[in-house]
């Protein structure tokens, strides 16, 4: 363990430093009140809260003492007096939110904010847990166990868990409503004295949850739209959604369901089919990930200069390469009057919802260790297992670990 490592308080009980713990012995943290934190996020943009309200009144009724920083919901539109109602305590400062047996947060701590966290106690959230490789090494030396939502597994059990989905299920619906404002365009078809209006055009690449969402919100506000997604199993949905689907180069997914990496042929050849319903379309979401890996590009310049005026394309995968030609993270790119969007802060965008569905997440991951008298750590159970990062002060998740150079833990 490091030097200088404060330990929790006396009266809370029951946190121990970094020992090391084999992954089959529960850990039991605390016997008496397990102390919980919500600390106001502070990274620009973000809206969002990891507790709300409905959450904090679970967490009360299992016994459980919550520390709310004040403000943390006011910008997702919960007060301070909401939580206090909800039987949360309201601390003032983010040291108070931080110094707790469990902390749960939106986005990853500064490394800072990861001194404000006693060793041996829990952390959960977005943790970026395969690239921000000196904050899972600080988490590590100071004890932490950290849950990274991230890594939580995409099984029909996990899914009350899956923060990944709740969130770009959110950022889907809020990518079409940016593209609808900074579009020129109505949507929908409309019948007026003054001539009929044809519906927009709208072309949704990759169809994930983010783009399923997108896919059903061009829908709802009357589009036409084509998708398009390399999994072939997409087609149906793409079609129960009213769109259709694009002909182009398709192909199976790897083990883990995820999309894979596909050579230059076949994205030459997705380019060549997409170039045309690109320069027909009006509005454009692309949402195109492969997990650890660079965004594909599936729209170039030469596709992008073939568009009209006018046209609005947000790509959703902006802050990871971008699936369009020029698009950057968090800026808007007009490139001969077409814009090209890279919002980061989409889920943000939708705080109150956003913050209910991702505190149920996390309110659901934190329960798997719930005990009659607390809280065990507990690394078989089978979701919060492998979404565990680093425990005992070690570095435990083996994609983790993979991306950090460290091979595989010895037992
Ligand atoms: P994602 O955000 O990682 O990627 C978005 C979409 O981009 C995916 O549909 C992917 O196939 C597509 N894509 C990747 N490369 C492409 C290319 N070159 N051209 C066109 N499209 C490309 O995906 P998300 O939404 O996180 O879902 C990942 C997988 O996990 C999917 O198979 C999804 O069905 C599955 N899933 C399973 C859940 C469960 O069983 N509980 C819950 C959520 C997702």
């Amino acid at each position: 363990m490091p030097p200088n490592v404060p330990h929790r308080k006396a009266g809370t009980l029951g946190m121990t430093g970094a020992i090391r713990i084999p992954p089959t012995i529960h850990r039991r943290l605390s016997s008496l009140r397990m102390q919980l934190g919500i600390p106001l996020e502070r990274s620009p943009h973000e809206r969002r809260v990891a507790a709300v309200p409905a959450s904090v009144k679970a967490f009360t009724g299992w016994g459980w003492n919550v520390h709310v920083e004040s403000g943390a919901g006011t910008a997702a539109g919960f007060t301070d007096d909401a939580y206090a109602e909800a039987g949360a305590t309201i601390v003032t400062d983010a040291a108070e939110a931080h110094d707790a047996d469990l902390v749960l947060r939106v986005e990853p701590p500064t490394l800072d904010e990861v001194a404000l966290i006693p060793s041996g106690a829990v952390l959960a959230g977005f943790l970026d847990p395969y690239v921000a490789t000196d904050l899972v090494q600080a988490l590590a030396d100071r004890g932490i166990t950290a849950l990274a939502v991230e890594a939580v597994p995409r099984t029909t059990l996990a899914q009350a868990m899956d923060a990944l989905s709740s969130q770009a299920n959110i950022a889907g619906y809020a990518a079409v409503l940016l593209a609808v404002d900074q579009s020129p365009k109505f949507p929908s078809m409309l019948v007026t004295a003054a001539g009929t209006i044809p519906p927009a055009r709208a072309l949704v690449l990759g169809v994930g949850v983010a783009g399923l969402q997108a896919i059903a919100t061009f829908r709802r506000l009357g589009a036409i739209v084509h998708a398009y997604d390399i999994r072939p199993e997409t087609r149906e949905q793409v079609e129960s959604l009213g769109a259709k689907f694009v002909e182009a180069p398709t192909q199976e997914m790897d083990e883990g369901g995820y999309a894979k990496e596909v050579d230059a042929d076949t994205a030459a050849a997705q380019q060549a089919v997409l170039t045309d319903y690109v320069a027909k379309a009006d509005l454009i979401v692309t949402t195109a990930q492969i997990p650890g890996r660079p965004a594909p590009r599936l729209i170039n310049a030469d596709a992008v200069a073939a568009m009209h005026p006018g046209s609005v394309i947000v790509d959703m995968a902006a802050s990871s390469g971008g699936n369009v030609e020029g698009a950057r993270a968090n800026e808007t790119v007009d490139l001969g009057g077409v814009l090209i969007l890279g919002p980061i802060d989409l889920p943000s965008r939708v705080a109150t919802d956003a913050s209910r569905m991702y505190a149920r997440n996390l309110q659901e991951l934190v329960g798997r260790w719930r005990t009659d008298d607390g809280f065990a750590v507990d690394l078989e159970d089978e979701v919060a297992g492998p979404a565990t990062i680093t425990s005992g002060g070690r570095i435990i998740n083996p994609r983790t670990r993979s991306a950090m150079g460290l091979g595989e833990e010895a037992t």
